[in-house]
């Protein structure tokens, strides 16, 4: 064979080998071909990954508070701004009003027979839940308790924004509350009025409110 013929032989190997596949192979034949793409390096999925130190911490990892810590160590650190409140509303609209409702008053969708049982503590807008501290709802929001799941996928400052929403649906059932009471009042007011009209002077003019 002459050094054209060789020449030719490898010229066609060059042709057929357009593809990175049969470089490579060509490559471990030949160490003169050696590309990037064969290296000894280690192919992606090709081992285990490998388990952090213990006590590794990502470099955006939050400290986690269990109810009771955060109960007694977390102060709000937003005022509840118009803006807050949004976020706060939006936040609840997408995780909490299936089981808390609109309102809070405890009355989601997915209450109800054979799903989440209709339970007084679903009702987060009365005198128990408004007795909590910031702290207790925000960690209630991450750990849950009892039959809620926790929502720790919330990121700490969206949570906050939650307790504000639900403090002002605290503050929207006391003054329905409030309202309640005086139309109560001012209706037992005028009952009376009547009843006091029914029995006086004029017999038979009362009767009407
Ligand atoms: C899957 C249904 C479900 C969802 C969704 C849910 N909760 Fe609850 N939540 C419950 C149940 C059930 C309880 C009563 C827990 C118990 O049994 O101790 C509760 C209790 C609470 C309480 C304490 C009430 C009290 O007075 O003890 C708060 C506060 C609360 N939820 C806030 C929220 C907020 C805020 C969200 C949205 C991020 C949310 N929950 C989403 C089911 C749910």
């Amino acid at each position: 064979m002459t050094a054209r013929a060789a020449a030719t032989v490898v010229l066609a190997a060059f042709a057929l080998g357009g593809c990175d596949d049969q470089i490579k192979h060509l490559d471990q034949r030949t160490p003169f071909f050696n590309t990037m793409s064969w290296q000894p390096s280690v192919e992606a999925f090709e081992e285990r990954a490998r388990a952090p130190v213990p006590g590794t911490m990502p470099i955006d990892g939050e400290r986690t508070y269990d109810l009771l810590a955060a109960d007694t160590m977390l102060v709000s650190p937003i005022s509840g701004t118009e803006a807050d409140l949004a976020r706060g509303a939006e936040l609840y609209s997408q995780f909490c009003t299936p089981c808390h409702g609109v309102t809070g008053a405890g009355d989601g969708s997915v209450v109800g027979q054979n799903r989440i049982p209709d339970i007084p503590l679903l009702n987060i807008r009365g005198e128990l839940t408004r007795g909590y501290t910031d702290g207790y709802i925000w960690g209630m929001i991450a750990n849950g308790r009892g039959l809620m799941p926790p929502y720790r996928r919330i990121p700490a400052m969206d949570r906050w924004y939650l307790v504000a929403y639900v403090r002002q649906l605290q503050a929207e059932a006391m003054a329905e509350e409030a309202a309640a009471a005086e139309a109560a009042a001012a209706e037992a007011a005028a009952a009376e009025a009547a009843a006091e009209a029914e029995a006086g002077e004029i017999p038979g003019a009362g009767g009407g409110l």
